[in-house]
């Protein structure tokens, strides 16, 4: 009986040390790409990114590119509750805004069935359209934009 509970105590030391370990030590010295702590995360970089250069659409680097948003969205939330990208985008209002209306494929739900409302998986415009910046490649590539994309 002692002897099982001494192989339980040694058991729960030797699964535990990892964690005592982990917890007192950060990250174990990984970095992001931008070479930040992973702990520290790079806020300042990322707000920097929701600043748009506003000029004309810079070309697109690969066919299947989301346009990149050509204008600031730090005031534009998407939430549950609200879609201030839809404010300007939907079909009802692009004309009224000079806005591009949203493609119609953002309508097409998983199935390929075609909504009357902007599909859920279009909803969370940010994920895929970025404002666009001269934000430098994180890792050196010798990548080639296909000619003729715009
Ligand atoms: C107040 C109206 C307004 C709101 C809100 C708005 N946009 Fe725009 N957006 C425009 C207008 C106008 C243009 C075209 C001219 C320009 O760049 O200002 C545009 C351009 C774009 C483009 C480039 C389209 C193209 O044809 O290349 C994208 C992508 C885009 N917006 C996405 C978004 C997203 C995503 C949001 C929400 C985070 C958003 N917009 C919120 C008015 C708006
Ligand atoms: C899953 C990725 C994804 C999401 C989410 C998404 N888009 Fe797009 N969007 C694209 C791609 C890819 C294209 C270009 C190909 C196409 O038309 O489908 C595009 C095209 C566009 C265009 C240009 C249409 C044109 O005629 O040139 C606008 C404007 C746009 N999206 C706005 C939005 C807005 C506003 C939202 C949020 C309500 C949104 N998108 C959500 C991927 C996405």
């Amino acid at each position: 009986m002692k002897s099982r509970l001494l192989i339980t105590a040694a058991l729960a030391a030797f699964l535990l040390a990892p964690c005592a370990s982990f917890a007192a030590d950060d990250t174990g010295g990984l970095a992001s790409l931008r070479g930040k702590s992973i702990s520290a995360p790079d806020v300042a970089g990322s707000d920097a990114l929701r600043k748009a250069i506003e000029t004309e659409p810079l070309d697109r680097d690969f066919t299947e590119q989301p346009p990149l948003v050509t204008h600031a969205v730090d005031e534009y939330p998407v939430t549950i509750a609200v879609n201030k990208c839809m404010d300007c985008h939907s079909w009802e209002n692009a004309r009224k805004e000079k806005a591009t209306k949203v493609s119609v494929t953002h309508f097409n739900d998983a199935n390929g069935k075609k909504l009357s409302t902007i599909s859920s998986r279009r909803y969370f415009c940010l994920q895929c359209h970025v404002p666009q910046t001269d934000a430098k490649p994180l890792i050196a590539n010798t990548y080639q934009r296909p000619a003729g994309t715009r």
